[in-house]
């Protein structure tokens, strides 16, 4: 076997990587009891508000277990990417995954509430939605054949970014953008007169890069750790939709797992929620103010008076999908907006 040959089989070994398995039991601990082994698989760099909840999670989860818990973490889409990840989880190829909203409304048409442009004002408005009955509906919805659904971890709103000023609706026309798989995403740039193509989230940078795509949105975070502000040269603050991932098992992985070791991911679950909660707006502010200070990419600042041109813009996209969220997710939403 040629030396080449040994290391990628090492490096398959030692990442843990078999298919079709949904729980590792890592053999070398027998005197210790089976040690489960948990792949963890996202799309984000580490130090994003996703990146750092999965990396918390599995440090709590380790110590709550003593270690006969391991969650790995696969960040950056090096297992799974976001058009695969999904099919990944129910084939039991990897046991975690935090999906976008936006990518798992493909399948859970409710999830689109999430996507409507100025839904939801503010993140106090998305807690109380996610505490309440909007959350209970949501939860209901995702929680489908071999699927465990267990947070919902914040990131926070969307801004876009382009190589030209966005200040005015007319300004989009023409232009390409990537979305996420969201029909309402796709809508709310073909109301501006723009394309908009859904493509997966770690091959971005270089397709804005060689001109793909025009410009995109994503969190300040995002923004951030990929470097988009190296290929893109403007940036306006929209907060126009809110970008929060429903942390999901495969749920053979869960029913596989002791009372007490399925107890200790419920606390170690619970504790990440409510910590990314409170830093998840922290973290897009310090990739805010950065690239502020540095002046790495020019940044417009929507005004109250822009934003009422953006919503009268975006009212047909509203309309477009009451129907495909159904009556009760959109009640609970309207008793949330008054
Ligand atoms: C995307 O644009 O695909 C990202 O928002 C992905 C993510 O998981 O944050």
């Amino acid at each position: 076997m040629t030396s080449f040959a040994v290391i990628i089989i090492a490096v398959f070994i030692g990442s843990g990587f078999t298919m079709n398995k949904p729980t590792i039991y890592d053999d070398e601990q027998t005197g210790l009891g089976k040690k489960v082994v948990i792949r963890f698989s996202h799309v984000v760099a580490e130090n994003t508000p996703k990146g750092l909840a999965a990396s918390r999670f599995a440090e709590l989860v380790r110590l709550k277990t003593q270690g006969m818990v391991e969650v790995r973490i696969y960040s950056n889409a090096v297992l799974f990417n976001d058009n695969n990840e999904f099919q990944a989880l129910q084939d039991g190829k990897v046991e975690m995954i935090a999906p976008s909203i936006s990518n798992l409304s493909t399948f859970f048409p409710q999830l689109l509430i999430f996507d409507l442009p100025y839904a939801f004002d503010n993140e106090q408005m998305i807690k109380k939605g996610m505490d309440g009955k909007l959350g209970q509906l949501l939860f209901q919805s995702i929680s489908n054949g071999n699927v465990k659904g267990l947070a919902l971890w914040d990131n926070g709103f969307k801004q876009m970014t382009a190589n030209q000023s966005l200040i005015n609706p007319d300004d989009f026309k023409g232009l390409s953008f990537r979305v996420m798989a969201s029909p309402v995403l796709h809508s709310q740039f073909q109301a501006l007169g723009a394309n908009a193509k859904t493509d997966s989230f770690n091959e971005l940078y270089r397709q804005l890069e060689n001109g793909t795509y025009d410009g995109e949105e994503n969190t300040l975070s995002n923004i951030y750790s990929k470097r988009f502000y190296q290929v893109q040269k403007d940036l306006t603050i929209f907060n126009h939709g809110y970008l929060g991932y429903f942390v999901l098992m495969n749920r053979d992985t869960w029913n596989g797992l002791n009372k007490n070791n399925q107890q200790a991911i419920i606390e170690a679950m619970n504790e990440t929620t409510e910590w990314v909660r409170q830093y998840a707006k922290r973290i897009n502010q310090e990739a805010l103010e950065d690239l502020m200070e540095n002046k790495m990419i020019r940044i417009h600042f929507q005004t109250e008076g822009e934003k009422k041109l953006w919503k009268e813009a975006f009212r047909p996209v509203h309309s477009q999908f009451t129907n495909q969220i159904g009556d009760q997710v959109i009640k609970e939403w309207q008793k949330l907006k008054k």
